[in-house]
């Protein structure tokens, strides 16, 4: 692992700021191990990291011929562990993109009452969809960049993000568009990213094989909170068999079926058959937005971190949700996905807190 400190370059140009949030005491060096809480990172015992934050709390962290964008809350205090939000982007997209559409950056964002620590990494460029483009993507798609090990990537930056910032491990969580929902989708269903991330949101995810395998098995019941648009024309919520030009590798799942999938996985069927109405796997349905469906499996009794949480938004189309319409030109969503369901999503899915 060594040579991936030393491929390490920044490109920013200010000290990591020293700020605690109001009322709490700001410890004068860095912690011993004697104060650290077990779910306090490296990064929360060792001196201030090299990271360089610009004026606008960002980072460009490069690792290896990867990077990622890396946003710290304005109260961010290096002594004190926040949860860790990754963000990945969709097809042609990229990490200033994936900030702008998520707002995972947005001031006064929090979870476990503190600040995130929101990070946008950027994919390899890939053939593209016509197979003769340079366009950015993640593993799991028809038009992923051939032999890139994303997981191992998503793993050696989680890495590099605990020993150099102050996380809280049991509050590491996932999440993407698109392409990059998909590949939030792959790291839910690979054991060494289910036990890494507490929580996982895919949004519009492009679940292609390579991204929802037939064989998905995290090894333990995996939180899932999923948005799709019925308008979604990229990624049907119907599913597909193939693609426009009758590509079959652009085949994906009937998004109903996928979240019945992940309960199911998640042991969810073994409700008792008089829990309730009947929704199948499903608890519970609710409309908390107009043109919006919540229908979340009740698996508590089994686990209380069985639950998959799909949102169905009526007229909404291949876009991460937002009332501002930061992803589709303004066109708005009933809510936002990110503080209206992500985030609360997240904060009551933590390791270690059963
Ligand atoms: C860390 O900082 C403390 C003082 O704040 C200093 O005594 C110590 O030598 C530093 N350790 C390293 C490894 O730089
Ligand atoms: C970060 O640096 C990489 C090159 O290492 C570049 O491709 C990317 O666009 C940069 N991101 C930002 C936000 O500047
Ligand atoms: C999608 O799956 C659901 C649940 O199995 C089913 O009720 C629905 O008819 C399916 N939709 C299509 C278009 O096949
Ligand atoms: C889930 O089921 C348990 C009992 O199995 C019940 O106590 C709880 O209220 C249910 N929660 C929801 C959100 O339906
Ligand atoms: C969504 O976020 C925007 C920008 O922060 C905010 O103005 C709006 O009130 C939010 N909407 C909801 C439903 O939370
Ligand atoms: C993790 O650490 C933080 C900060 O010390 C603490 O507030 C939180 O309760 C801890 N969470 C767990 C699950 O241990």
């Amino acid at each position: 692992m060594h040579f991936l400190y030393l491929a390490l370059f920044i490109l920013s140009v200010k000290a990591l700021p020293h700020r605690c949030t109001r009322g709490q005491a700001v410890p004068a060096a860095p912690l011993t191990p004697s104060q650290t809480p077990s779910n306090a990172t490296l990064g929360c015992s060792v001196n201030q990291t090299s990271w360089q934050f610009d004026h606008k709390n960002h980072a460009n962290v490069t690792l290896g011929d990867r990077s990622f964008l890396v946003h710290i809350p304005t109260a961010y205090c290096p002594t004190l562990p926040h949860a860790l939000v990754v963000s990945f982007h969709g097809y042609k997209a990229n990490d200033v993109r994936q900030e702008l559409i998520t707002g995972f950056s947005a001031a006064g964002l929090t979870l476990n009452g503190r600040g995130i620590v929101a990070v946008y990494p950027n994919g390899q460029f890939g053939p593209g969809k016509n197979g003769n483009e340079i366009i950015r993507a993640w593993q799991g798609a028809p038009y992923s960049p051939p032999g890139v090990d994303d997981i191992a990537f998503t793993q050696q930056m989680v890495q590099l993000l605990s020993d150099n910032l102050c996380l809280d491990s049991n509050r590491f969580y996932a999440s993407g568009k698109s392409n990059g929902g998909g590949f939030t989708n792959l790291l839910a269903c690979t054991p060494a990213t289910a036990e890494l991330f507490a929580a996982f949101a895919p949004v519009s995810a492009a679940l292609y094989a390579g991204a929802n395998p037939a064989d998905c098995n995290p090894g333990r019941s995996v939180p899932i909170i999923n948005f799709h648009g019925l308008a979604d024309k990229i990624i049907p919520f119907d599913g597909q068999a193939a693609d426009s030009q009758g590509r079959t590798e652009y085949a994906t799942p009937n998004i109903t079926q996928y979240r019945e999938a992940w309960a199911d996985r998640n042991g969810c069927a073994d409700l008792p058959p008089d829990a309730g109405p009947s929704l199948g796997i499903f608890a519970s349905v609710s409309h908390p937005y107009t043109q919006t469906t919540v229908k979340t499996s009740n698996c508590s009794e089994k686990s209380r971190d069985a639950v998959v949480s799909g949102f169905t938004v009526d007229n909404l189309g291949h876009f991460w949700p937002s009332t501002l319409g930061l992803d589709s030109g303004g066109v708005p969503a009933p809510f936002n996905a990110t503080e209206d369901g992500i985030l609360p999503f997240f904060d009551a899915h933590a390791f270690g807190s059963a």
